[in-house]
């Protein structure tokens, strides 16, 4: 028997520059700020892969069993033969639920940063799923303004965007707005996408759930000051300064920070930050969504709300949202 291997890579990863690009223009923004997707080094995976266990982040295993549980209706709002792009690909584990509950996946096409995870999933995804064409993107998902054409060729069935693990959260909620039209657009008219969206809730549960009791989430903030030194050889000092997490009710959304402890200067190459004893650096955000808040958002960016579920007691939500045409 011949052995199904990936049909294409396409590799568009950014490069440590745009890295170096970003750190250093977040530094220079007042308040200060690092964006989230730099998390993701092989050490921040191992780290979130543990947030995602512990028994504070009620995410990932809520989304799971919710996952697990509208297979079928899913199944039959998608159809036969559809072709799933993910955006973003850090848990195998959901994209095997729904294509387990799928009529005859014809295609899966994830798109995600990292490249090794990228590949070593989808390699494992394509042996285990024969019959289905199987090919990756290493990119940025964010910047991405269509899939390249080898990565749509011969489609049949629907084209099903899949965007789990409440990642829409990380954007501000006008950035989430373009940024779903920007998946519809991608997606095209008479497609669909299903999307994993975190509720509003209790702020105890939600502050747990950020500082969780073993300290994985610290860690994990944290990585990032370790990732500057490491791949871009910045000056400081990640032992004075220490993870703050804390739902902001004004702006519905938990806020992650990298607090200085004390007076300190970075520095990367030529360029230099003072930082004050106590100044914030603001690294994460994770919005909080109502249900009809979330459809409206959907509805502005030119989807269509098809289905709705939430899990009993109302933590997370997954939508099914289609696009006219
Ligand atoms: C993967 C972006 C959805 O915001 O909850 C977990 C990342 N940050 N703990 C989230 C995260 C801190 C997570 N997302």
């Amino acid at each position: 028997m011949s052995q199904n291997t990936l049909a294409f890579f396409i590799d568009l990863e950014p490069a440590i520059e745009d890295f170096r690009e970003s750190v250093v223009a977040g530094l220079s923004r007042s308040p200060r700020e690092l964006a989230c997707k730099f998390f993701y080094d092989p050490t921040g995976m191992e780290l979130f892969h543990k947030i995602c266990n512990t028994d504070e982040y009620y995410v990932t295993r809520t989304e799971l069993a919710l996952l697990r549980q509208i297979g079928p209706e899913v199944a039959a709002l998608a159809g036969p033969d559809t072709a799933v792009v993910e955006f973003g690909a850090g848990s195998d584990l959901k994209v095997r639920l729904l294509l387990d509950a799928l009529e005859r996946p014809a295609q899966y096409v994830p798109i995600d940063i990292a490249r090794e995870p990228l590949r070593d999933a989808t390699e494992a995804i394509a042996r285990d799923y024969p019959a289905m064409r199987v090919g990756a993107i290493c990119a940025d998902f964010t910047t991405l303004a269509a899939l390249p054409e080898e990565a749509m060729r011969d489609v049949k069935g629907r084209r099903l965007g899949f965007f789990p693990g409440s990642t829409i959260g990380n954007f501000t909620r006008s950035d989430a707005a373009d940024f779903m039209a920007l998946i519809r657009s991608v997606m095209g008219p008479g497609g669909a996408l299903l999307i994993g969206v975190d509720l509003k809730k209790d702020e105890a549960r939600l502050n747990a759930a950020y500082n969780d009791a073993a300290g994985y989430t610290a860690a994990f903030n944290l990585n990032l000051l370790h990732r500057m030194k490491r791949e871009l050889g910045a000056e400081l000092d990640p032992d004075a300064f220490e993870h703050v997490a804390f739902y902001n009710d004004a702006e519905g959304r938990v806020e992650m920070h990298l607090r200085s402890l004390k007076a300190q200067t970075i520095r990367i190459g030529s360029d230099s930050f003072d930082l004050a004893a106590g100044e914030q650096v603001h690294s994460e955000n994770s919005h909080k969504y109502g249900i009809e808040e979330f459809t409206a958002v959907a509805q502005r960016a030119g989807f269509e709300s098809a289905a709705v579920w939430t899990d009993p007691d109302n933590l997370f939500s997954i939508h099914y949202l289609t696009i006219p045409g």
